[in-house]
């Protein structure tokens, strides 16, 4: 057996693989409970997953606050500091601009820059931009994604280690606002709107949650740096909108008040820097800029006159979008509800407030495609009907390839910049029953290796729309009555069509790409046609206690689609490994484990994470770990088991 060591490789492996990896998301708004990260990468906080050399510097820029001093004269102090700053700005110059601003309400704002893109693991790489997964951003990204017709750009940006002097003014290196300044140009430039913001420092340095947190320290640091991006940005167009500060962490009533209290002191460092600021559209947030704590505890500023709007992010379910515990389906009344109810809480709570949904998340790399995309014609629609505009968030790996210039799902991203509340979507069907032992899929014809080859029905939602055309990866298009047929809600593809494709011996993988078009909505799927057989690994088992101290690689060769769908993990004595309270789930959810955080793979190997090893050490007990893939029947057929012993 091949055992390798993966240690920050790994999100390198990631980029090949186009997974979530390290730079994934580790936690998710809403979600409380474990999170974990890639081994050589630790969850910093709710929704970052960082290398851990970068925590460690960042751990040291916040140790040196020992005291939770909370001030009740944050103005006055603020104002202070202002004046000095005020001196600054004038002796630059850089708040006094030429030319008009065209003011322009926060509701037109919003409404206009929907849909929106992300651009992510980017400027908010740590400690700097190509520090992550990206290369350095280049304008003709920005051309590609208004092509697809994306109407803005959320910048996110991470200032935490371009701080060149300390307190009180925490100068920041004038060639990284330069930098920043540059980038919003190249977006505004090409007619897009762009939101920027502060983005990771709110968990390195600006976390108002932590015992010992110098809140007189955060506020200052925050006033003065808003007043250096303030005035560096001030003359911008009415195209660029400000946000203060990313998911800030917040637990408590106190945490959200302190929140509402950068909310002000943002506002008072744009105003004091000048230029067009006053005037400038501003997206407002509550604590982790999610729905239940904003609509809670988030309460707007007064004595300003930016118009604003509030933002919040979505990743739920979490299980769906982070890969965890088996929930490869979604769709169910009850999984759209929870999405209906969660908008509508912010909604219901702020009736006169324009509204941003600034990140969501059905990525490719990590969602069944047939469930994403009714998770996408979901949640769009549902945002559109509550007047929500929403940005896509991207990390690079997700949607676009940024060196490519191509979409990796181009069905998701059509729905996402051409529904309105009410279009109507053709999508392939897929189980959505939590109660379901198998899986089924409209977005692939899978054809069972040495079966004989006969005819195949895809059942589609088609929601009103007749089929206008199916074409095959190599352009030509299928003949309707002796290729396929539509009878009902059934797209049945004949014998003698899938026969060109397939045979019982044809070797297995992705056979050929089928995309079909309806006669409305703005849904084009595409079906894949794979061939699979039950894959195989190198060896059926290993010693716990030999393999211990980093991840384990199992060589495998793949049979079909080469990714995991699922992993169960039972020991000898039949209980859950990790995770017992998923006997509440359904059976193909019950006793599974999570992406990343217990098992990965890449282009050869499944992996089993070092942190999963050592929960069958500390268990004492032999573990039969079932690794599932697509079409998932419930560890039957289509899986293999691998067993580490104790
Ligand atoms: C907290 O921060 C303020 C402002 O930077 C500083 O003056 C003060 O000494 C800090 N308090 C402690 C206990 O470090
Ligand atoms: C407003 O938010 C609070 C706190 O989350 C919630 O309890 C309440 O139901 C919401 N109000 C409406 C009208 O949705
Ligand atoms: C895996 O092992 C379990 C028992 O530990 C067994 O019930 C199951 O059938 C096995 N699955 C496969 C695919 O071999």
């Amino acid at each position: 057996m091949q055992i390798l060591i993966l240690g920050a490789l790994v999100g390198l492996v990631r980029l090949a693989q186009a997974q979530v990896g390290g730079y994934g998301q580790c936690g998710g708004n809403g979600y409380s409970g474990s999170t974990s990260c890639t081994a050589g990468y630790v969850c910093a906080s709710q929704n970052a997953c960082t290398t851990s050399s970068s925590t460690t510097t960042a751990a040291a820029v916040t140790t040196t606050s020992t005291t939770k001093a909370i001030t009740t004269t944050l103005i006055t102090t603020t104002k202070t500091t202002a004046q000095t700053a005020t001196a600054t700005a004038s002796s630059s110059g850089a708040a006094t601009c030429t030319g008009a601003f065209s003011s322009i309400s926060a509701s037109n704002f919003i409404s206009s820059l929907h849909p929106g893109w992300n651009l992510g693991n980017t400027l908010d790489a740590v400690p700097d931009e190509g520090s992550w997964n990206n290369a350095a951003v280049v304008a003709s990204t920005f051309d590609t994604v208004k092509t697809a017709g994306f109407r803005s750009v959320r910048i996110p940006v991470t200032w935490a280690y371009h701080f060149t002097g300390s307190s009180p003014d925490w100068t920041v290196d004038p060639t990284w606002l330069q930098r920043v300044s540059d980038v919003v140009d190249m977006v505004v430039s090409r007619g897009l709107y762009a939101i920027v913001n502060v983005h990771h420092d709110s968990w390195i340095w600006a976390d108002v949650t932590q015992s010992g947190a110098n809140l007189t320290m955060i506020e200052e640091k925050f006033y003065r740096l808003w007043y250096q991006i303030g005035t560096k940005l001030a003359c911008k167009s009415s195209l660029v909108a400000f946000e203060p500060i990313n998911e800030p962490p917040c637990n408590t009533a106190t945490d959200g008040a302190e929140i509402n209290k950068l909310n002000k002191i943002f506002l008072q460092a744009i105003n004091d820097a000048g230029g067009f600021n006053s005037q400038r559209v501003v997206t407002l947030n509550g604590g982790g800029q999610d729905s239940v704590k904003t609509s809670q505890w988030f309460v707007a500023p007064t004595g300003f006159s930016n118009p604003y709007a509030i933002q919040f992010h979505y990743y739920s379910p979490y299980d769906f979008i982070f890969s965890a515990w088996g929930k490869t389906i979604w769709g169910s009344d009850s999984d759209k509800a929870t999405v209906q109810t969660d908008f509508q809480l912010l909604r219901n709570n702020f009736t006169n407030v324009p509204i941003l949904l600034g990140e969501y998340d059905a990525s490719p790399t990590n969602t069944e495609p047939a469930a994403r995309w009714k998770y996408v014609d979901f949640l769009i629609k549902t945002a559109l009907k509550l007047d929500i505009s929403c940005v896509l968030w991207d990390n690079g790996l997700d949607h676009l390839d940024r060196t490519a210039s191509t979409w990796r799902d181009t069905n998701s991203i059509s729905m996402i910049t051409k529904s309105t509340a009410s279009t109507a979507n053709s999508l392939p069907d897929s189980t959505e029953d939590s109660s379901a032992t198998t899986q089924s899929s409209s977005a692939y014809i899978f054809h069972q290796y040495g079966t004989a080859v006969a005819a195949y029905t895809l059942p589609f939602i088609f929601n009103g729309n007749t089929l206008s055309s199916i074409s095959d990866s190599a352009g030509s298009t299928l003949v309707s009555g002796t290729d396929y047929s539509v009878s009902g809600a059934n797209i049945v593809f004949t014998a003698s069509y899938l026969s060109k494709h397939l045979s019982a011996t044809t070797a297995p993988g992705l056979i050929a790409t089928l995309t079909l078009k309806f006669s409305g909505g703005a849904s084009s799927p595409v079906v894949k046609i794979v061939q699979w057989k039950t894959p195989t690994l190198s060896s059926t088992s290993a010693v716990a206690s030999s393999v211990s101290g980093s991840d384990l690689s199992i060589p495998i060769t793949w049979g079909g689609l080469p990714t995991i769908a699922a992993v169960k993990a039972l020991t000898k004595s039949g209980t859950y490994l990790v995770d017992d309270w998923t006997v509440y789930l359904g059976p193909i959810q019950q006793a599974r484990t999570t992406y990343s955080g217990q098992y990965n793979w890449d282009s050869s190997n499944v992996i089993l994470t070092s942190s999963v090893i050592s929960s069958v050490i500390s268990a004492g007990q032999s573990t039969v770990f079932t690794f599932e893939f697509f079409p998932r029947d419930n560890g039957v057929v289509n899986a293999v088991n691998f067993t580490l012993t104790v």
